[in-house]
């Protein structure tokens, strides 16, 4: 019997991915940027066990057992991680010992906070670990299959998608941009505004963006593309002005998608919008960009802050929004600086 566990923490999207154009490979329509955070918040945490006494493949998310049914995307990263092991020639473990894989998150499951980012990109990493393969791009490929924005979680600090333009997806990648070395005093503060599952899952949500959006092929083809090279400059230079403008404009423009979808998906509660009013003002009363917010397909604000001016901005939050105001209580839920490449370990 064999056992590997790793640990594997959120990304968060700054320029966001939404829409596929395969289904089942998980090839999205344009490119995205994600941070990292660090492996000591929001994570997730994998144990693979391969041994020859197993009958059938089992996981359990969270302690509740969950099918491992064929054609689905827990099935297929495992025949892809087979492959990669047999093309490496890693001998550590046989491709036909059946495998057990327990996995829990640290934070609320589907409540718009990457989850399956963080739990497939352990996942794969788990298991490329239990059959001696290397971390590359390639791997990056397997986790894509399993949630599209896991394979950015496979690498630390700024990472990027690229979309890619092969129909079989070998080049659809993720690939760091810079490590959390190189803007280490970058800081998100999260705000748990509601931590139940939301209401439209983002496979599902973003499938009908696709079909009934007017807006998103002009987002894809020539917003992002854009933004991409804006944002990349931003980072390479660590300039927070034009990173934090277009982290909120791209955050706004993907709600926007989201209302423009039919039937439209509702992502933000009125806690979110004065959470983003709240950031501009905060912004004007400062005379610059200390804070730029940015929510996924839920709620709940990431808000990234430079060192220097968290306490500030972590006082104005305190006040404005106590966190009785939260419906779940509990608004704070992690303020993270990615740390040196927190890749899974
Ligand atoms: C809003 O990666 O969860 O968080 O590929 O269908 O599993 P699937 O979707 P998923 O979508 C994430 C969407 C997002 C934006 C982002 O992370 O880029």
């Amino acid at each position: 019997m064999i056992s590997v566990t790793c640990v594997a923490p959120v990304n968060i999207a700054l320029i966001k991915y939404w829409g596929k154009r395969h289904e089942d490979l998980i090839l999205p329509i344009n490119d995205s940027i994600s941070m990292t955070l660090s492996t000591d918040e929001l994570c997730a945490k994998t144990t693979v066990t391969a041994s020859e006494t197993f009958e059938q493949n089992r996981m359990w998310l969270n302690g509740d057992e969950v099918p491992f049914e064929e054609g689905s995307r827990l099935t297929r990263c495992l025949k892809e991680v087979h492959r990669l092991a047999l093309a490496n020639g890693s001998q550590k473990v046989s491709p036909s010992w059946k495998i057990h894989i327990a996995s829990v998150n640290n934070f609320p499951t589907a409540a718009g906070l990457a989850s399956s980012a963080a739990g497939y990109a352990c996942l794969v990493y788990s298991l490329a670990r239990l059959y001696d393969i290397p971390l590359s791009e390639e791997l990056t490929t397997v986790a894509r299959q399993g949630s599209g924005s896991a394979c950015r979680s496979l690498y630390g600090g700024f990472v990027q998608w690229h979309r890619g333009a092969l129909d079989n997806g070998s080049d659809s990648v993720a690939k760091q941009i810079a490590s959390s070395k190189h803007w280490p005093n970058m800081h998100v503060l999260i705000l748990v505004v509601n931590d139940e599952r939301k209401k439209t899952a983002s496979t599902k949500g973003m499938q009908q963006a696709v079909k009934t959006s007017q807006l998103i092929r002009h987002r894809a083809d020539k917003v992002v593309p854009e933004r991409i090279a804006q944002l990349t400059d931003a980072i390479e230079k660590r300039d927070f002005q034009t990173f934090a403008e277009i982290t909120m404009k791209d955050s706004n423009q993907f709600h926007a998608i989201a209302l423009d979808t039919y039937p439209p998906c509702v992502y933000m509660n009125d806690v979110s919008h004065k959470i983003a009013s709240f950031v501009h003002s905060y912004n004007e009363i400062m005379g610059s960009l200390h804070a730029a917010y940015t929510f996924d397909a839920g709620p709940n604000a990431c808000l990234y802050v430079l060192e220097e001016n968290v306490p500030e901005l972590l006082d104005a939050v305190q006040k404005v929004f106590p966190s009785d105001s939260m419906d779940s209580g509990t608004y704070l839920r992690g303020l993270s600086v990615p740390k040196v490449d927190s890749t899974p370990k």
